[in-house]
């Protein structure tokens, strides 16, 4: 039946109508709060492309962590800053980095609060790749044992989730193997299955010091014009073990979400990633955006997408948001 008998804005008359038949419903259960662990005490260095998100030393990091979890948030992801990066990022590995440290302050002060720990190198080794050189290139399977070991540390300081970010083939084969081997064969890997050689990660690099010295990461991660392959990295990665799979970046990948969602049906996570902040953060200083509304209608849409999980630096915000009931007005 058509018009005049249907008329669509029946249901969105009123707001208690509109808010019943809404089909989305963004939960403060599906937010993960990326935060940036450095070494010291009491430091907080903040970062001028991500307002509102700093360096953190574990006891302030810890802080903070715990400001999120009391409105709700029920988990952090991790990533560092060491004291010295090498060609071989071996603080990435070592059982007293700045990742084990900050894992083990965290639990300390909040043990119910879900610790998801990054596995990369970039952030470790001195010219800013994701692995171990040969030459120009990253060596993917000497870095496969890296990676493992790195996954292996973070588990035993604590870590619930370990989420390999690298791009390396086989990693989440490798990681499964060496956890399972050190008795960890219950803590589940998150992977970064497709993960996009993006301009959008360009404020992260500031915040976690990780560009790379020559050359770009498109070696390894994977070309925005593509589709089909994130439906083959997702697979292969479902094949040797992960749990969770994610697409990143969120917002200029939202079809990529729907589609390893209904091919695959397991959990996904979207990372809303630092320059997505970024946009948002700049329009609304300038006061070109509503910064409320703007958040709340791009996590509502990673969520409408078919993302289960949302990584976003925007976490505590929309939490209270969330919190209040404020999304009827969005
Ligand atoms: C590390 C890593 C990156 C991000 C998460 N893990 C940067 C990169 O691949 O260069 C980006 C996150 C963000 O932009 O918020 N490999």
């Amino acid at each position: 039946m058509g018009f005049p008998q249907t008329r669509m804005r029946r249901l969105r008359r009123l707001p208690h109508l509109r808010d019943m038949v809404r089909e989305t419903r963004l939960s403060m259960d599906q937010l993960v709060y990326p935060l940036f662990a450095c070494h010291g005490k009491g430091v907080r260095r903040e970062i001028d492309s991500m307002p509102g998100c700093a360096q953190l030393s574990p006891d302030r990091l810890a802080e903070e962590a715990c400001e999120a979890a009391d409105l709700g948030v029920p988990a952090v992801m991790l990533f560092g800053i060491p004291k010295h990066k090498d060609p071989q990022g071996s603080e990435a590995y070592a059982e007293d980095g700045i990742i084990p440290i900050a894992v083990r302050e965290l639990k300390r002060a909040r043990p119910d609060l879900l610790v998801w720990a990054d596995v990369c190198m970039c952030e470790y080794t001195s010219h800013g790749h994701c692995g171990a050189l040969r030459g120009e290139e990253v060596d993917n399977d000497a870095t496969l044992e890296l990676l493992a070991r790195a996954g292996v540390v973070y588990a035993r300081a604590g870590a619930d989730v370990i989420a390999p970010s690298d791009m390396m083939d086989g990693r989440i084969g490798a990681i499964r193997r060496e956890l399972d081997r050190a008795g960890f064969e219950s803590t589940p890997i998150c992977s970064y299955a497709a993960k996009y050689a993006s301009a959008f990660y360009g404020p992260f690099r500031e915040a976690a010091e990780s560009a790379p010295q020559f050359g770009d990461r498109r070696g390894y991660q994977m070309d925005p014009a593509n589709s089909d392959e994130a439906l083959r990295e997702a697979a292969l990665d479902l094949e040797e073990g992960a749990d969770i799979v994610m697409v990143k970046p969120a917002m200029a990948y939202m079809d990529i979400i729907r589609r390893v969602k209904d091919r695959f049906g397991v959990p996904v996570a979207a990372y809303n990633v630092s320059g997505e902040y970024a946009l948002i953060k700049a329009a609304a200083q300038r006061g070109w955006i509503d910064e409320q509304r703007v958040m709340m209608e791009t996590l509502t849409g990673i969520a409408r997408a078919g993302a289960d999980i949302i990584l976003s630096y925007f976490a505590k915000d929309a939490a209270r948001l969330i919190r209040k009931g404020s999304l009827g007005s969005m």
